[in-house]
């Protein structure tokens, strides 16, 4: 999990195509081994979801209190925002924010998950992380301290909605293929982004699978519950285990 980000190449990236100036530049998403898979800044400014978001998005009710961690440029933000949500979008990258703010999100907070601590009258409704942000916490201990972190931050009756891969997936060659010979947690990467010579620093991320996120929420008390499936793509919602 990286708690401070030195070199903003996804902020440059949004920026620029905020601006557009990114003439059809790509975001590489590079793996230590030399693997790599592009993303195309454009979708992260599009207003089109697909049937994953969509899925996640679906189970959110309207007039709630949302915590958006790595909102990115504000895509999933100002969509519930303009469903009449009370909407708070997080990013450790200080230029993703200021797109963010610029396209119109009205809390746009440039701070890490782990620094941030609102006050005890000040929780949410739902927490949720798109585009697979919840493999920010880098590892099986990281994915732990994450989710508890989460829990505090919700009302009681409130819910985590996010989405992952499963990297046990036998299609998922190129996952397995990576941790041949590896110990530990399989879904384990080490990424770093380039964007027009831009090189980011290099950062640890984990792929889940939905049966780690089940196990880990049971010991917090939580319950997790699927929510789109499809191949090795799922999204899962969080909640309290009320009694
Ligand atoms: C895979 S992107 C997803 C962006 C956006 N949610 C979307 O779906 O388009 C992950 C985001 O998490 C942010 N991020 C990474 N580590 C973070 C941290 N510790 N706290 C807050 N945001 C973080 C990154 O800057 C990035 O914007």
């Amino acid at each position: 999990m990286f708690k401070k980000l030195e070199k903003d190449v996804l902020g440059f990236a949004l920026t620029d195509c905020f601006l557009k100036r990114s003439d059809g530049f790509l975001i590489n998403i590079v793996r230590d081994d030399g693997h790599i898979s592009a993303s195309n800044p454009e979708d992260w400014l599009s207003n089109k979801f697909s049937d994953m978001e969509k899925g996640m998005l679906s189970v959110i009710k309207t007039h709630s209190r949302i915590l958006d961690i790595g909102c990115g440029a504000g895509k999933h933000a100002i969509y519930l925002q303009e469903k009449g949500n009370n909407v708070t979008g997080i990013d450790i990258s200080g230029g993703s924010i200021k797109i963010a703010k610029k396209r119109g999100l009205a809390k746009a907070v440039n701070t890490s998950i782990w620094d941030f601590h609102p006050k005890e009258d000040e929780r949410y409704d739902y927490v949720t992380l798109f585009g697979y942000t919840i493999g920010l916490a880098g590892n099986i201990k990281g994915l732990k301290q994450i989710l508890s972190k989460l829990k505090s931050l919700l009302k009681t009756k409130g819910s985590v909605v996010l989405n992952s891969v499963d990297w046990r997936n036998p299609k998922e060659n190129i996952h397995q293929n990576y941790q041949k010979g590896k110990i530990g947690y399989k879904g384990l990467v080490k990424l770093r982004l380039e964007y027009r010579g831009k090189k980011g620093n290099w950062f640890d991320w984990i792929w889940i699978d939905p049966d780690i996120l089940e196990v880990i929420s049971k010991n917090l008390g939580m319950k997790c519950r699927i929510i789109y499936i499809k191949g090795r793509f799922f999204a899962a919602q969080i909640y309290n285990e009320l009694k």
